[in-house]
């Protein structure tokens, strides 16, 4: 699919005509600039411009982002910074191996990726020096810096996203998997579900215990261990009631202390409570927009407040 083919662009192109808004793209519809009233706006990418410049490079930044949460007392998984010896002259080159090591010895298993990476491209769990080392390595090939966190066994993963203040959109990751039929062995269930889904590519699949063991009837079977709806997870509408306000409670929190205006939040139900994953400043919801017909209308209606909002 090119860009001009995506929900994104097309859902950008109706608000711009319902609203009388004038449209001109650029860069295969990767930039749009938008005018009214004489008024000229821009987005880029994801980014509608409503954040400023030092709140977006700290969204992108999983780092910066956790170290603010955690001096601001909201609850996030914490990411540490690691330069590459490349990058360590502006870090002081004190080196990092011994602080990772102790880090990975500390919490028994981490999660290292890229500190400015998306779409779950990189994100390695690791529980051994050797493991800790490769994922490093192959980081550094493309990125300067590492963030590397504590793993959580996270049972649901949150997204939502946030327009001044309010959590407008609140939806549980679920992740891909697999439902036993009491005949069909593990990976002959595998086989079936990748040839339905041509988007997931074997490399995303983790195959769980024994690929010859039969699953009872309904017994469900999880393909991975990352949210990332790019890598076949499925989002589902959170329902109102107390999981929902504790969650817009915690969105509030970041939008007031960061002073973010859009943008998309995730958050992970771990053993000690909710914590923010990560903040995204560009927020797409293509994935969601491309659910069904409801879930277009919704993602519509938020990206149409978010023009609304850049024009006032
Ligand atoms: N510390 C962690 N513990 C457990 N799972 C994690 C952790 N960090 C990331 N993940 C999993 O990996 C996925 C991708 O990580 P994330 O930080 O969101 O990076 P990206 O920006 O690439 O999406 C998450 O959706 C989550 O499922
Ligand atoms: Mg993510």
């Amino acid at each position: 699919m090119t860009n001009s083919e995506s929900n994104f662009v097309r859902i950008i192109r109706e608000i711009c005509e319902e609203e009388q808004i004038s449209l001109q793209s650029y860069s295969f519809d990767w930039i749009f600039e938008l005018q009214k009233h004489g008024k000229v706006r821009y987005i880029l990418g994801y980014q509608f411009g409503l954040n400023t410049a030092s709140v977006n490079s700290i969204c992108c930044d999983k780092a910066a982002a956790s170290e603010i949460m955690t001096a601001h007392g909201i609850p996030n998984i914490e990411h540490r910074l690691f330069a590459s010896p490349g990058e360590q002259k502006f870090v002081g080159k004190t080196g990092c191996w011994s602080s990772l090591i102790r880090f990975l010895e500390e919490k028994g298993t981490l999660v290292v990726k890229p500190n400015d990476g998306t779409g779950g491209d990189r994100v390695f769990k690791v529980s051994s020096a050797y493991e800790l080392e490769t994922a490093v390595h192959t980081i550094y090939e493309r990125s300067g810096y590492i963030a590397a966190s504590p793993f959580y066994d996270i049972e649901n993963e949150y997204r939502t996203i946030m327009l001044d203040g309010d959590a407008r959109l609140v939806y549980v990751k679920r992740r891909p998997h697999l439902t036993g039929d009491g005949v069909s062995t593990v990976a002959e269930l595998i086989v079936r579900h990748l040839t339905e889904q041509e988007s997931i590519s074997t490399s995303d699949v983790t195959i769980p215990g024994r690929a010859d063991r039969i699953p009872a009837k309904g017994e469900q079977i999880l393909l991975g261990w990352k949210h990332n709806l790019g890598l076949g997870a499925r989002a589902e509408l959170l329902e109102d009631g107390p999981l929902k306000k504790d969650i817009e409670t915690i969105v509030a929190e970041v939008a007031r202390c960061l002073g973010v205006r859009f943008a998309s939040i995730d958050i992970a139900e771990t053993g000690e409570g909710l914590k923010v994953l990560e903040i995204n400043s560009g927020v797409m919801m293509e994935n969601f927009a491309g659910q069904d017909a409801k879930s277009r209308e919704i993602a519509k209606s938020i990206y149409r407040d978010a023009i609304r909002l850049m024009f006032e």
